[in-house]
């Protein structure tokens, strides 16, 4: 049997403390275990992410969520091969803890440490259960990345080769959904919250007939808009409340969700397809917590079809910021030996991919 290599991974980006070990032997990676300890309905209560909260219970959960993690696995601090972490992008009071915990574990326990772009690990997120076998027959790779804060296409070659090849010009998809969510008051966060009224819709029987703008399809490149969608939504629902008042008819807001969620996934799908015109890959990767959207997962199979091309989706657990994925993408650093030494590794709240 192959050696086996056994990695600690933490996040703690945003606002969820999450470890998970993945185990890894040259033909599968397992995933043996994975604990998140999440924030979101504290901030909530504030209508989304207050920094310095979500660092105190970053602080008071991560040792826990550390030892959970390794209990659950039934694996010894000493038995590891390196602890991983995300190194940014996010908020930086919350990245701080991870990385600093982090620090301190590959100190304690002569461990070496692994940096990991919390980009590349949504990317790797949809390959979380893939035989190692199919993982090596991805490339070249188209990934699409929908988060809070990204939305972007990247070209992958190989593990850890990336060429931006477009992306938003403005708000990231996700941005855009908790912003509409806002306006229509349906609280923190947004995207689940939208495709849940958005569900409630049938496209067949239109009370409204709503209709906002698609930016940017008439164009051959890359580039990606949602914040005209998002002003188109707030200056439609303006209109409405003069005529409705305040507060606004329940199918009202069903419509104006389920238009909205069609105008954003139809841009990302519609550039998913003008990519793959342009570049011969064998495979999309979605990654980042939008790809819990059914809307964009199915429109996106559609496109892969038609393009001929292999869809890697997440699984529901792994689309939101999970540690399993931040692993996931350490086990590829691991076997480069691309270790980052302790000192002055600081956690870069900008760190770009590419
Ligand atoms: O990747 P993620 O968990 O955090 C970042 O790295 O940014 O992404 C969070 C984003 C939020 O904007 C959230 O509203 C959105 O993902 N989201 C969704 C859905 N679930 C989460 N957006 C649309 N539909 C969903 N079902
Ligand atoms: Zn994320």
């Amino acid at each position: 049997m192959k050696k086996q290599v056994k990695i600690l991974a933490l996040e703690s980006s945003c606002d969820e403390t999450a470890a998970a070990v993945i185990i890894g032997n040259g033909e599968e990676l397992t995933i043996s275990s994975n604990i998140i300890s999440s924030q979101v309905a504290t901030h909530a209560q504030y209508g989304g992410v207050v920094p310095e909260v979500a660092a105190r219970m970053h602080v008071e959960s991560v040792l826990p969520v550390v030892m959970a993690s390794l209990a659950e696995a039934k694996v010894k601090p000493e038995e590891l091969d390196a602890v991983a972490v995300t190194g940014g992008p996010g908020l930086v009071t919350s990245l701080l803890i991870g990385v600093e915990t982090a620090k301190s574990l590959s100190f304690a326990w002569n461990k070496p440490l692994i940096k990991v772009n919390h980009i590349e690990g949504h990317i790797y997120s949809s390959l979380a259960n893939l035989p190692m076998e199919k993982v090596n027959e991805i490339f070249p790779a188209l990934a699409v990345v929908v988060s809070g804060g990204h939305t972007e296409l990247l070209l992958m070659k190989n593990h850890g080769q990336y060429k931006f090849i477009g992306g938003t010009r403005d708000d990231a998809i996700g941005e855009a959904f908790d912003k509409v969510a806002k306006m229509l008051n349906l609280g923190y966060p947004g995207g689940p919250a939208v495709s849940k009224e958005a569900a409630k819709v049938d496209p067949n029987n239109l009370k409204y007939k709503l209709k906002l703008p698609r930016p940017m399809l008439d164009s051959d490149n890359l580039e990606m808009s949602f914040s005209g969608i998002k002003t188109s939504v707030l200056y439609t629902v303006q209109k409405e409340q003069k005529l409705q008042g305040e507060n606004l008819d329940n199918r009202y807001i069903e419509e104006m969700c389920y238009e909205f969620q069609e105008a954003a996934t139809d841009v990302v799908a519609f550039k998913t397809l003008t990519a793959l015109k342009q570049n011969k890959v064998k495979s999309i990767l979605l990654g980042g917590g939008v790809a819990a959207n059914h809307h964009l997962r199915a429109k996106l199979q559609l496109v892969a079809d038609q393009s001929k091309v292999q869809l890697y989706l997440p699984e529901m657990k792994y689309s939101g910021d999970n540690a399993v994925m931040i692993g996931l993408a350490a086990y590829f650093h691991y076997l480069n030996k691309d270790f980052c030494p302790i000192k002055n590794f600081r956690p870069d709240p900008n760190w770009e991919l590419v």
